[in-house]
């Protein structure tokens, strides 16, 4: 299992974040928001957006499945953990690691828009191009990355290398194999 390249560097993400952040504070200023970061690979990016949110925020937490130990999204949600608090009348802001078929958060936003918040939106710190998905509405959006597998800043492959600070591209099992 190795990096082949870096995608994105730790300074490219700062940067990212702090825009991000940003308009977040700016579009929220007089509400009250909710983020709720979907675990486990929103964990990073969570933690680091929120530092450049200058409005009073709360969080919330929850963790589904969509992958099994594999490189391919298995269509199938599972919610494994739900969210602590109620969401009726609250802003809330999903915070995603990355949107690559859309399948979990199209889930996600359905269920929670059941629950009737105040508002629905959603921030996301990378998109992969050229995917087929659901017609999902990103507010925030980091970057747009190419259709390839990426590790690293919360991202996992088999569990590991979430602890990256950069987010990396992985070479190929079968070219690792050959190297
Ligand atoms: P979806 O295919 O948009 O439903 O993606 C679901 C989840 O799969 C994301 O939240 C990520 O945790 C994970 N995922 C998607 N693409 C990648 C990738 O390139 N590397 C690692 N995890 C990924
Ligand atoms: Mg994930």
């Amino acid at each position: 299992m190795k990096i082949d390249r870096v995608l994105i560097s730790e300074e490219e993400i700062d940067e990212k974040l702090a825009e991000m952040g940003r308009a977040i504070s700016r579009d929220y200023a007089d509400k009250n928001l909710l983020l709720v970061g979907v675990l486990k690979g929103a964990f990073m990016v969570m933690a680091d957006l929120a530092r450049h949110i200058d409005i009073p925020v709360e969080f919330d937490f929850m963790a589904v499945s969509s992958y099994g130990g594999t490189k391919k999204s298995s269509g199938v949600v599972r919610i494994l953990k739900d969210l602590d608090e109620e969401i009726s009348g609250r802003h809330v802001l999903i915070v995603e690691d990355i949107l690559d078929t859309g399948l979990t958060l199209h889930y996600l936003i359905r269920n929670l828009q059941v629950r009737q918040p105040a508002s629905l939106a959603l921030a996301a710190l990378l998109i992969k191009d050229d995917v087929e998905r659901p017609d999902l509405d990103v507010k925030y959006e980091g970057f747009h990355i190419p259709p390839e597998f990426v590790v690293g800043y919360g991202l996992d492959y088999e569990e590991k290398l979430r602890n990256l600070p950069y987010i990396g591209v992985m070479v190929a099992d079968d070219e690792a194999e050959d190297a």
